[in-house]
């Protein structure tokens, strides 16, 4: 019995080294069952241990453990050969050319009207006005009435105004409301600067129904139309470059008197006249003039003891002089080409 023990252990030996190698992780694991299982075929040998005599014990032992690692080692190659066939196989499938251009996320830049726009607020912050902000629907005294627009007055047809059906508001025409808030929030003396979003019923080449607008005004005592020019002046110089010159001529707004609209030397050509400026050396900026004693009366202010200029221009067009753009409209199609330029 315990003879036929060794034999049948050396046989088994010597099957065991000539173990065919598993091709997968099925027959791996068949071959780890038949021969490591708990009712293994090394298993089953191992239990008749007991019944061997003492003198073999140790050859006994010896073989059944060289027979054990002997499996354990060539399953563990096979198992490793296994997972490396299958990670070959999947590389190989997944395959990819590394050298097709990649897809790299736009990056968005500041819009050129929002950078023009923080570049006029901040000079006018430099000179001490302090930034204020006003609704886009607005009431009608706000944009009209609290600015010396008479009732049924024409000048209101002016401004192509957008009337919001179904509430007595419409979408402001320019940020002039802002003096009247303001006015009425701080009273005087005030400096304010007020940039924001504009609305006119009207769209060509160069104008859009939404637009932009900085409104500036100075409320203290024996302000002149001296104060405004110099105020002007200083801006220009600095957004457009110290050689620039500015000239006030007369025109008019309900909520300004005297008022006047200025014009800047062309800032393409010097002065010297080119198709920009339509050969005058000269380009027209923004409105402008001294508050009318009614806005300063409406908004509790006493026009005998206050005095103030007041400003608006349009940032568009400043934008499209700044950086040679022909049609408005490219501001607002989102053209990535056209806005990464700046
Ligand atoms: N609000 C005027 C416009 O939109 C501009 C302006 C502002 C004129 C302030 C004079 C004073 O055309």
């Amino acid at each position: 019995m315990a003879a036929n023990l060794i034999d049948r252990l050396r046989e088994l030996k010597g099957q065991a080294s000539a173990i065919p190698k598993p091709a997968d992780e099925k027959e791996l694991n068949d071959l780890r069952v038949k021969y490591l299982g708990k009712k293994g075929i090394v298993s089953l040998l191992s239990q008749e241990m007991p019944s061997v005599t003492k003198e073999l014990k140790p050859e006994a032992g010896k073989l059944l453990q060289e027979i054990r690692t002997g499996i354990e080692t060539m399953l563990e190659d096979a198992r490793l050969g296994i997972r490396r066939d299958i990670i070959r196989r999947d590389i190989e499938q997944e395959f990819f050319d590394i050298t097709l251009p990649g897809a790299h996320p736009d990056f968005g830049t500041r819009h050129p009207i929002a950078a023009v726009m923080d570049e006029i607020v901040d000079i006018f912050v430099a000179m001490g006005f302090q930034v204020e902000e006003g609704p886009e629907a607005e009431t009608d005294y706000y944009n009209f009435g609290g600015l010396n627009f008479p009732p049924e007055h024409p000048a209101r047809d002016m401004q192509d105004t957008f009337h919001l059906s179904g509430i007595d508001m419409l979408l402001r025409t320019h940020t002039s409301p802002v003096q009247v808030r303001a006015m009425e929030k701080y009273g005087p003396p005030l400096s304010v600067i007020a940039p924001g979003k504009v609305y006119r019923c009207d769209a060509d080449i160069t104008h859009s129904p939404m637009f932009h607008q900085i409104e500036g005004f100075t409320i203290d005592r024996k302000i002149t139309m001296g104060d405004l020019k110099g105020t002007l002046q200083t801006f220009i110089r600095r957004l457009y470059g110290p050689n620039t010159k500015i000239r006030l001529r007369p025109s008019f707004f309900p909520f300004v008197e005297p008022g006047a609209e200025m014009d800047v030397s062309c800032v393409i050509c010097g002065g010297k006249g080119c198709r920009v400026c339509k050969h005058t050396g000269w380009l027209e900026i923004m409105g402008a003039g001294m508050i009318h004693p009614n806005v300063m009366k409406s908004s509790g202010i006493d026009p005998e003891q206050w005095s103030g200029f007041a400003f608006g221009m349009g940032i568009e067009r400043i934008a499209m002089l700044k950086y040679g753009v022909d049609d408005i409209r490219l501001f607002f199609e989102n053209d990535m080409r056209f806005l990464r330029q700046f």
